[in-house]
């Protein structure tokens, strides 16, 4: 595997002093070659530092890294995650038609039927209490707890009205008391969401939410209402949840892109089957561009083309996401995620260590126009130059609504602020200038609707994907995480010898 900095470095270095509001300016064949689109999601990239050149260069990596072939192993259900032997199946969860094996297809294809049955089934006097479900509490960390989050919070216009969907994922006892808050046991079910069925934080988070509904509603009465979707049934039912109440997805699911399988189970009841599979609709779209789209026009192909243009090619470590709508506050939080577990790797494949500056960004964000008066200052004047990622969503700013189409204008005047920068004047020209020639891109969702979500998601999924693959890492697997949880339970039961001097003072100050 060749070190892919040393096909973009000359690119870099030839770009590197030339102005980028001129860059942009030429417009022309430029213009055409830096903007995609696929199905409601465009992405706009004219104000990154490329041009016509530098981009045959990425696509030509991406070719060497053998593109065709991998999304084509990912989508027929390969394993792709060789480090855990495993398939990597989001894609499936959408439409199993692809996959090669037909029993596991058939198994997904049940699945997603048996979820939908019981989220129907939650509305009326079938629900587990024998009264419609009125408070969700989704008990869950990580995967499975910022997929459903983002979800649910950026569905608000979807909900089904009467019912209120709760997180819980933090050990902070706060968690579960606002989670309960104004809760009727009687007309709740806890959704225990887990794919290894073994996270502490979840396991101790769903004891304590059982004991709640068991100081009503009595041992049995608890045990009615809980539920689980997990990839370790049998750990399910040894913890007490009743085997029709635990839905099962597949190893192959992980975690960070598992909401599409029975872990979107909380989001299927508090949303609906059928808003819930327009999602998966949407997110369908996206995987048909990125099977079959060549990959000159492949839209996740070329976001991480750009990614990976800015950092190994020009050295940036991070990477902001802007998203312009309150509904997709959370956006970042996901990408977060998504990105740096999938891509926060030391080694490629084949062991070898991974060359300085490459690997995943640093992804770190918020919701604007908020952020303008926070962290901005930074992104326009700190010494480091930082992209940023615009998410804008157009129906808001069109939509007729005054204060939403200052929202969209926000959003484009820091685009050109950041490119054009500004002189400033006078005995403080220096601290009133901005020096422009930053980079950003603008992915733009027609409407934030269903369909316009799960496609959203299901671009950065491949594009992490594409990225694992131009570095030549496993986007799949999180080897890195385990070490900490090992230490906790050390700690716990009183095992100091791998703690120093400093850890143990604090753990003695925490009366731990
Ligand atoms: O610790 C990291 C992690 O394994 C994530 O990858 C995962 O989403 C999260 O923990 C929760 O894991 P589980 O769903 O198995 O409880």
């Amino acid at each position: 595997m060749t070190d892919c900095r040393q096909q973009l470095q000359a690119h870099a270095s030839r770009l590197a002093g030339v102005s980028l509001g001129a860059l942009v300016r030429k417009g022309g064949r430029r213009d055409a070659a830096l903007q995609w689109q696929a199905g409601p999601v465009t992405l706009d990239a004219r104000h990154q530092r490329l041009d016509g050149e530098a981009m045959d260069a990425l696509f030509a990596l991406a070719e060497a890294a053998g593109f065709d072939d991998a999304r084509k192993a990912l989508l027929s259900g390969d394993i792709v995650n060789p480090t855990e032997g495993r398939p990597a199946l989001h894609a499936a969860l959408r439409d199993a038609s692809a996959l090669k094996d037909r029993d596991l297809a058939a198994r997904i294809e049940a699945a997603r039927a048996r979820t939908a049955a019981f989220a129907r089934a939650c509305q009326g006097a079938d629900a587990p209490g024998g009264q419609p479900v009125t408070r969700i509490i989704n008990i869950g960390i990580g995967g499975s707890d910022l997929g459903p989050r983002l979800v649910y919070g950026a569905m608000k216009a979807f909900r089904r009205p009467g019912v209120d969907l709760r997180f819980v994922s933090n050990l902070d006892p706060a968690d579960l008391e606002d989670a309960i808050e104004g809760a009727d046991p009687e007309t709740t079910l806890v959704c225990v969401t887990s794919k290894s069925f073994t996270t502490s934080e979840t396991l101790m988070n769903a004891r304590a939410a059982k004991a709640w509904l068991a100081a009503s509603l009595g041992e049995d009465g608890a045990n009615a209402r809980m539920a689980a979707a997990t990839a370790a049934p049998g750990k399910a039912e040894s913890f007490g949840i009743a085997r029709e109440r635990i839905f099962p997805f597949e190893e192959g699911v992980g975690g960070r892109y598992s909401f599409w399988s029975a872990a979107g189970l909380c989001l299927e009841i508090a949303l609906g089957p059928e808003v819930f599979a327009r999602i998966l609709d949407g997110a369908r779209q996206i995987d048909g561009h990125f099977a079959t789209t060549p990959a000159e026009r492949n839209l996740p192909l070329a976001k991480a083309l750009i990614d990976v243009w800015n950092r190994a090619g020009r050295g940036r470590l991070a990477r902001c996401v802007a998203a312009y709508s309150t509904r997709l506050e959370l956006l970042p939080a996901y990408l977060q995620q998504l990105e740096m577990e999938s891509l926060g790797k030391p080694v490629r494949l084949d062991g070898s260590p991974l060359p300085a500056h490459t690997g995943g960004q640093l992804v770190w964000g918020g919701k604007g126009s908020d952020i303008q008066h926070s962290f901005f200052q930074w992104l326009h004047q700190g010494v480091d130059e930082v992209p940023v990622d615009f998410i804008a969503v157009k129906a808001l700013y069109a939509g007729g609504d005054e204060r939403a189409k200052a929202l969209g204008a926000n959003l484009v005047a820091q685009t050109a602020a950041l490119l054009d920068g500004h002189a400033g004047e006078g005995p403080l020209a220096a601290h009133k200038t901005l020096a422009g020639g930053r980079a950003s891109s603008v992915i733009t969702l027609e409407r934030l609707d269903p369909e316009g979500l799960g496609a959203l998601i299901a671009v950065h999924e491949h594009k992490v994907f594409c990225e694992g693959l131009l570095y030549g890492l496993n986007p799949f697997d999180q080897w890195g995480v385990e070490l900490g949880k090992l230490l906790t339970t050390d700690l716990l039961s009183g095992n100091h010898s791998r703690f120093d001097g400093a850890s143990l003072d604090l753990a003695r100050a925490f009366r731990l």
